[in-house]
Parts: C-alpha cells; sequence; structure tokens
C-alpha cells in the first residue's frame, strides 16, 4: 500500500477541541451555552447508533445535549409541534432530525419547519440556498467535513478534476457544490446510477469523492495514479468472526484503491467523525450569532 491514509479520527480531536475552547469562552465571555437538540424518530439501529454518536461529542465538547426520542407511531405533525417548540427555546441553538424518517413521513415537511438560523445540518432550502450563493450559512456537516479532509493532503485543487459518484441532496449535490466553488476551484463531474461508465470519469479524476451508499462502487482499477479517494459510504456486510455480526465498509474497496491513489480516508475513522465535528462546529457558530 502506498497511499496516505486520511486520519479522520485526528482531524477530527484537533478540531474538537479547538471547539472546546470556543465554548469555554463563550460561556466565559457571554455565559452562553451553546445547546444541541436532537431528534430521533424510531429505532433504525444506525440511526441510534449516529445520534448517539452525537450526543456524546456534544456533551464532550461542552455543550447542551438535548435528546429528543420519538417513536415511529408519532404523527408528522405531533413531530413539527415538537420542532416548532424547540425553535422558540432560546437554550437550543441547534435542531437535528436523524434522516431518513421512518416510512410515511415527509421529510421535506418536517425539515422545512427547522428554523433556518438553528439549521446546524445545513438542511433547510434557505440555507441550501445560501451555500450556493456563496452567502453565509452553515455548510452541510458531511460536505463541510470533506474539504477540510481534502485540506489535509494538501492537493491543490484549482484547476483540478474532482469526480464525485452519487447525488444525494446531504452529501453528494452539496459537495459538488463545495468543490466548484472558486476558494476550491476543482472542475467538478458528477456520477450517479444513470451514468453509463462512471470508469470513463473517475479514471481522470485527481478527486474521487464516493457517496452511492454501496460497497465496490469504487476499486483500484478505475483510479488515476495519485488520485485522491474520500469515502462516504458506511455499509454493515455480514461477518460471523465479528462480535457484532458485522463489519463496517465504505463504498471504495480500500486495498485496491490504497495501491494506487495517493491518499484514502478509512472507513471506520475517515469521514465519520468529521460528519460530527462539523456539526458541533455549526452549533457553536450558531450559538455565537444568537447573543
Ligand atoms: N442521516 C445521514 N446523515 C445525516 C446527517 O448528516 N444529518 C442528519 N440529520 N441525518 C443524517
Amino acid at each position: 500500500m502506498k497511499a496516505q491514509i486520511i486520519d479522520g479520527k485526528k482531524l477530527a480531536a484537533d478540531t474538537r477541541a479547538e471547539i472546546a475552547r470556543g465554548v469555554v469562552e463563550l460561556k466565559e465571555s457571554k455565559g452562553v451555552t451553546p445547546g444541541l437538540a436532537v431528534i430521533l424518530v424510531g429505532d433504525n439501529p444506525a440511526s441510534v447508533s449516529y445520534v448517539t454518536a452525537k450526543e456524546k461529542a456534544c456533551r464532550e465538547a461542552g455543550m447542551l445535549s438535548r435528546e429528543i426520542r420519538l417513536p415511529a407511531t408519532i404523527s408528522e405533525d405531533e413531530l413539527i409541534a415538537e420542532i416548532e417548540k424547540l425553535n422558540a427555546d432560546p437554550l437550543i441553538h441547534g435542531i437535528l432530525v436523524q434522516l431518513p424518517l421512518p416510512k410515511g413521513f415527509s421529510e421535506k415537511r418536517v425539515i422545512d419547519s427547522i428554523a433556518a438560523e438553528k439549521d446546524v445540518d445545513g438542511f433547510t432550502p434557505v440555507n441550501v440556498g445560501k451555500m450556493l450563493i456563496g452567502d453565509d450559512c452553515f455548510l452541510p456537516c458531511t460536505p463541510h467535513g470533506i474539504i477540510k479532509l481534502i485540506e489535509v493532503t494538501r492537493m491543490d485543487l484549482s484547476g483540478k478534476h474532482a469526480v464525485v459518484i452519487g447525488r444525494s441532496n446531504i452529501v453528494g449535490k452539496p459537495v459538488a457544490a463545495l468543490l466548484s466553488r472558486k476558494s476550491v476551484n476543482a472542475t467538478v463531474t458528477m456520477c450517479h446510477t444513470g451514468t453509463k461508465d462512471i470508469s470513463a470519469f473517475t479514471r481522470t479524476a485527481d478527486v474521487v469523492v464516493v457517496a452511492a451508499g454501496r460497497p465496490n462502487t469504487l476499486t483500484g482499477d478505475m483510479l488515476k495514479e495519485g488520485a485522491v479517494v474520500i469515502d462516504v459510504g458506511v455499509n454493515r456486510v455480514p461477518d460471523a468472526n465479528h462480535p457484532k455480526g458485522y463489519r463496517l465498509c465504505g463504498d471504495a474497496d480500500f486495498d485496491s484503491c490504497a495501491e494506487i491513489a495517493s491518499a484514502i480516508t478509512p472507513v471506520p475513522g475517515g469521514v465519520g467523525p468529521m460528519t460530527i465535528t462539523m456539526l458541533l462546529w455549526n452549533t457553536l457558530e450558531s450559538a455565537r450569532k444568537a447573543v
């Protein structure tokens, strides 16, 4: 293996230490503790583990964590009523509704009900629109974390070719928008399930961000020598040798990609820790703006 492993855990730890210092400073100077409300509807096992990690990170950074667990039987109107209470709560600076919501909920209507100034996920139409036109806003956490991880490699992306595989609202679309901003200046290609031959694009890519939700979407033979690979996938694959009965893998075949790439994020320990970190970052920012 020749690729540098981009250590998301270390970058996250360093950034969280900086955030924790910011929290202390805000408490001391203004008497304000940043507060994050995390709403989980239902009991999807992956979502339970994500929100538990978010809440723990929030407490560790010295923030207030409001943990709201609701049964999947709650109505959409009741859920929106909970969000509206949080919109009006001065102790809460950030509101996160873990996605996906159980079947039957309109994610669009639920997300729309979050006040834009507390939308620390950056998912509301107001924040998405502001991001696209380059206005001050909360950047979505995973795409923002991805930009920070690419910065670790010190690769100058100006004029380079970046390929994003996946077009989700949470990752693919916003990461493509951030990579094409003047500050990064990459030429971006977005591949998706309608793309006929993804490898025709990845073979000329200097950076590949893979967020397809499917193991082995990217393999070493699809890469240009020296490319940077950012793997956003978190897939549970059955593994009888593992105590939990499964192991986590990304969307890239790590071993073959690491032979060709100059740098790659591991799964776990790459993008995941940075997503949570940028959530804390946005929550601190929101609390600073509120005073
Ligand atoms: N589900 C998967 N990723 C995310 C995320 O970043 N935020 C929320 N709210 N739900 C998610």
